[in-house]
C-alpha cells in the first residue's frame, strides 16, 4: 500500500469517481480536502497529486485554494478542470468566463503528440466537458497540448515539469480514452505499478487487524449485507475464533434471511456466531405505531439494547469491527447548495451501540463499494452475498406504510421474494441499485373469479443509482412488470393490486417510510 496518489478535493462531484478510477489503474488513491497543509500531503509520501474540479471560479472570493507549498513538492500534478485553472491562478495565466458555457460532449485534438498523457490515444476524440470558466492565457512555462472548438487551452503542460491540466474530465466515462488518460498520468507519469489488488489488500488487512487486536477478541453485529458480511470473512481470517458475530433477527428480515445467514456463516465458513431472535420483542414494541421516525427510532433503540445484551453474553471483549466504508469517512467539502452531505448522516447512525466501551475496527473503511464486493469475491464469499442490493437496517418496517403486523409482515415478505426472484431470474437484479416491493395500508376493490375483493395493493419500486443518493425509477420493460403485477395478485393473499413507482430521487426517497 505503500504507492499512492493524493487528489485534493475542491468540491466536485466526480472526486469520489477520480479515487475509484485511480484505483482501477492499481494504484492506492486517497482523497484529502482541498486545504490539506503541504507537510501533511508530502508526509504521506505520494507518488503524484490530483486536484479535482468544483463548482467555483477560482478568482471567487471564497474560492477553494490549496496550500501553495504543493507545488513545491517534487511530484507529477495533474489539475482536472477547476484543478486546470487553479494552475493558470498559481503560475500567473489567466481564467475567464468561456463565451459559451461548455456543458457535455466536445472533440479534443491533441496538438502535442510527444505529451506523455496522450500516449496511445488517438489524435481526436470524444471529451465530456462541465464548466463555465476556461483558461484564456496560458500560464508561464506552460504549452498547449489540446484543443477543442471552444478553446486553444483544453489541455496544457509545463515545459520542464510533469504538471498537465486538462479542462475536461477525463474520469467521467463519456470522455473517450479518459482511462487510458489516468492510467498514462498514475502507471506512466507518476511510475506507479499496478499493486493495488484486492488479493493484496486482504494479506495486508489481515496483518494490520492481527497487529491492532493482539490477543483480544473482536465481536461485529452481522447483518448480511454485503459490507458487514465480507468484514465478517476477513475479520475471521485474522483472528479465528476470536471473532464472535452477532446477527439480531429483529423479525423485520426477509424471507428466509435467518437460515441463510446462519448456513454461509455458521455452516459454511465456521465463524463462530451468537443467533439472537429478538422478534417477539420488536413486533411487540412495533405494535399500533405508525408514524416513520418512531418506527426508526424504535426499532433502533431496541437493536442497541438486544445488541448490548448479546454483547455481554460473549464476555470479555476489547474491540467491535465495523464494515464502515471510505466514503463514510471521507471529510466532504461542504458547499453551498449541496444536500448530499447532510442526507447522508441518517443512514449512518444505524443503531451503533455508542455508550459500549469498544475500541474501533475497521477493516474497510480505506475501500469504496465496488471494491468491497472484489474482496468479498476473493475471500470466496458466495455471489448472492456479493452482488446483494442494499437492505435497510430497520428492514421490512420501512417498507410497510403505517403499522407493522404480523400478517402484513407475511404478505410483504411473499411479495418481497417475488419481486427479488422475478428480478434474478430476468438478469435485471444485478444491473440496477434496488428492486422491492412495499405494502400500501390502502385497500381497495377488485375482483377475482365471480368474487368482489376488498384488499390490500403492493407497491413496488425499482431504482438505478450511484450511492443512493439520487436515484431514477429504472425503465422496466413491460412484459416483466406484468410478470410481477399477475404473479403478487395471484400468489399473495391479502393483495389485488399492484402499482409501479415512477418517481425519481429526488423528490421522492428511494424508500417509502
Ligand atoms: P432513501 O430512502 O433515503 O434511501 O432514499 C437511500 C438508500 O439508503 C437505504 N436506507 C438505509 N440503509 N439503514 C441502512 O443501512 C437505514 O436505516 C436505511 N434507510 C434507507 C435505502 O435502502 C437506499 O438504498
Amino acid at each position: 500500500m505503500n504507492e499512492q496518489i493524493v487528489i485534493l478535493d475542491f468540491g466536485s462531484q466526480y472526486t469520489q469517481v477520480i479515487a475509484r478510477r485511480i484505483r482501477e489503474c492499481g494504484v492506492y488513491s486517497t482523497i484529502m480536502r482541498y486545504n490539506a497543509p503541504a507537510a501533511e500531503l508530502d508526509a504521506l509520501g505520494p507518488s503524484g497529486i490530483i486536484l479535482s474540479g468544483g463548482p467555483k471560479s477560482v478568482y471567487a472570493s471564497d474560492a477553494l485554494l490549496p496550500d501553495p507549498a504543493i507545488f513545491d513538492i517534487d511530484i507529477p500534478v495533474l489539475g482536472i478542470c477547476y484543478g486546470a485553472q487553479l494552475l493558470a491562478r498559481f503560475f500567473d495565466g489567466k481564467v475567464g468566463p468561456s463565451a459559451q458555457r461548455e456543458y457535455g460532449r466536445s472533440t479534443l485534438s491533441v496538438t502535442d503528440r510527444n505529451c506523455r498523457l496522450f500516449h496511445g490515444i488517438p489524435e481526436r476524440f470524444k471529451v465530456w466537458n462541465s464548466h463555465g470558466d476556461l483558461v484564456t492565457a496560458l500560464p508561464a512555462g506552460f504549452i498547449a497540448v489540446g484543443a477543442t472548438e471552444n478553446t486553444p487551452f483544453a489541455a496544457i503542460a509545463h515545459r520542464e515539469k510533469p504538471i498537465y491540466g486538462l479542462q475536461f474530465h477525463p474520469e467521467v466515462a463519456h470522455t473517450s480514452y479518459g482511462m487510458k488518460i489516468l492510467s498514462n498520468f498514475a502507471n506512466g507519469i507518476c511510475g506507479c505499478g499496478r499493486n493495488w489488488t484486492m488479493r493484496r489488500y486482504a494479506e495486508t488487512a489481515v496483518q494490520e487487524i492481527r497487529n491492532q487486536v493482539g490477543n483480544e477478541r473482536v465481536i461485529l453485529g452481522l447483518s448480511g449485507g454485503v459490507d458487514s458480511s465480507v468484514a465478517a470473512v476477513l475479520l475471521h481470517r485474522a483472528l479465528g475464533d476470536r471473532l464472535t458475530c452477532i446477527f439480531v433477527n429483529n423479525g423485520l428480515l426477509r424471507e428466509r434471511e435467518p437460515q441463510l445467514v446462519r448456513e454461509i456463516f455458521r455452516r459454511h465458513f465456521r465463524i463462530r456466531m451468537k443467533y439472537v431472535d429478538a422478534s417477539r420483542i420488536f413486533l411487540q414494541r412495533l405494535r399500533g405505531v405508525t408514524d416513520p421516525e418512531r418506527k426508526r427510532r424504535l426499532i433502533g433503540r431496541t437493536f442497541v439494547e438486544v445488541f448490548e445484551g448479546a454483547a455481554r453474553g460473549v464476555g470479555n471483549v476489547r474491540f467491535l469491527a465495523q464494515g464502515t466504508l471510505y466514503p463514510d469517512v471521507i471529510e466532504s467539502v461542504p458547499i453551498a447548495g449541496n444536500p448530499a452531505a447532510k442526507i447522508k448522516s441518517h443512514h449512518n447512525v444505524g443503531g451503533l451501540p455508542r455508550k459500549m466501551k469498544f475500541e474501533l475496527v475497521e477493516p474497510l473503511k480505506c475501500l469504496f463499494k465496488d471494491e468491497v464486493r472484489r474482496l468479498g469475491r476473493e475471500l470466496g464469499l458466495p455471489e448472492a452475498i456479493v452482488v446483494r442490493q442494499p437492505f435497510p437496517g430497520p428492514g421490512l418496517a420501512v417498507r410497510i406504510i403505517g403499522e407493522v403486523t404480523p400478517k402484513r409482515l407475511r404478505m410483504l415478505r411473499k411479495a418481497d421474494s417475488i419481486v427479488l426472484g422475478v428480478m434474478k431470474e430476468t438478469g435485471w437484479y444485478n444491473r440496477i441499485w434496488q428492486s422491492f416491493a412495499i405494502l400500501l395500508p390502502v385497500r381497495s376493490v377488485g375482483v377475482m373469479g365471480d368474487e368482489r375483493t376488498y384488499e390490500y395493493t403492493i407497491a413496488i419500486r425499482a431504482v438505478e443509482s450511484q450511492d443512493g443518493m439520487t436515484a431514477d425509477w429504472v425503465r422496466l420493460p413491460h412484459e416483466i412488470l406484468e410478470m410481477l403485477a399477475s404473479r403478487i395478485v395471484n400468489e399473495v393473499n391479502g393483495v389485488n393490486r399492484c402499482v409501479f413507482d415512477i418517481t425519481s430521487k429526488p423528490p421522492g426517497t428511494i424508500e417509502w417510510e
